[in-house]
């Protein structure tokens, strides 16, 4: 089932919406549910009623009936507030309309969790051979809130870790990088390990301190053209000895 097919409509609004627009005169209403908690406890419900962009009245699920602001607006909150059965309506907007399109709104959108995908790598920098700083890089995950620790020996690391904010992507995705600080021990395992509600236990990457996937590769390409430079070298001689030594035996 699509979200819009769950949303209800404002029974209300929809009617109300479209009386009094004539000659260039505009008038709208804005349906707001204002909350701040999970379970909708401070929910309120305001439904402010405007004329040519000044706000005439307002109804405030708090108060309970319409406020009047302007000679007109007074007029018809008194109006309004004399119908025990459309204040009734009003009342019930809150609970029908706010509640029910917010628990929508939680499933589709707030309640979404994706984990992130983690990366380990060195950073080499300018000066010196070896890797001076790791950094575990977390990506595409939602919401942002995530843990990123180093680890030595499965001791947790605090000291000569930086770390960036986690970063928006801008498609609803953050991406986050911490640094450690790092001077290379024969024999000592460093991770990093990091937590995020859309797991269910923590990711955790061994730093391999061999060579790089990159440096590997190198080393296998200029391999591979040795090999393939001493093969040809190779059948070279060959043919050279045999065309020579052919020579040799055609009598002269
Ligand atoms: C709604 O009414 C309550 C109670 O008077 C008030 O505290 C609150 O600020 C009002 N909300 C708005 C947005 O006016």
């Amino acid at each position: 089932m699509s979200l819009l097919k769950l949303l209800i409509f404002h029974p209300i609004l929809m009617l109300s919406a479209f009386i009094g627009t004539a000659d260039g005169y505009y008038q709208y209403i804005l349906s707001e549910c204002v909350y701040s908690t999970s379970d909708y406890s401070d929910m309120v419900f305001l439904s402010s009623i405007s004329f040519n962009k000044v706000v005439e009245a307002q109804f405030n699920s708090t108060v309970g009936e319409f406020v009047g602001y302007t000679k007109d607006g007074v007029r018809q909150a008194e109006r309004w507030n004399k119908d025990p059965s459309m204040l009734q309506q009003w009342r019930a907007q809150k609970d029908t309309y706010c509640h029910h399109n917010a628990e929508i709104y939680q499933s589709a959108i707030a309640d979404k969790k994706v984990p992130p995908e983690v990366k380990l790598s060195s950073v080499t920098q300018a000066s010196g051979r070896h890797p001076a700083m790791l950094m575990c890089s977390a990506y595409n995950f939602y919401p942002h809130q995530i843990q990123v620790s180093w680890m030595r020996d499965g001791k947790v690391v605090k000291s000569d870790v930086t770390s960036t904010e986690e970063m928006p992507n801008g498609d609803w995705y953050y991406q986050i990088h911490s640094h450690l600080e790092y001077t290379p021990k024969s024999g000592e395992k460093i991770s990093c390990a990091v937590d995020h509600a859309g797991l269910t236990k923590p990711i955790i990457i061994d730093w391999d301190p061999s060579l790089p996937e990159s440096e590997r590769n190198k080393i296998a390409i200029g391999a591979s053209g040795l090999v393939l430079g001493i093969i040809i070298a190779a059948a070279g001689l060959i043919y050279y000895k045999k065309k020579s030594t052919g020579r040799i035996l055609v009598p002269s």
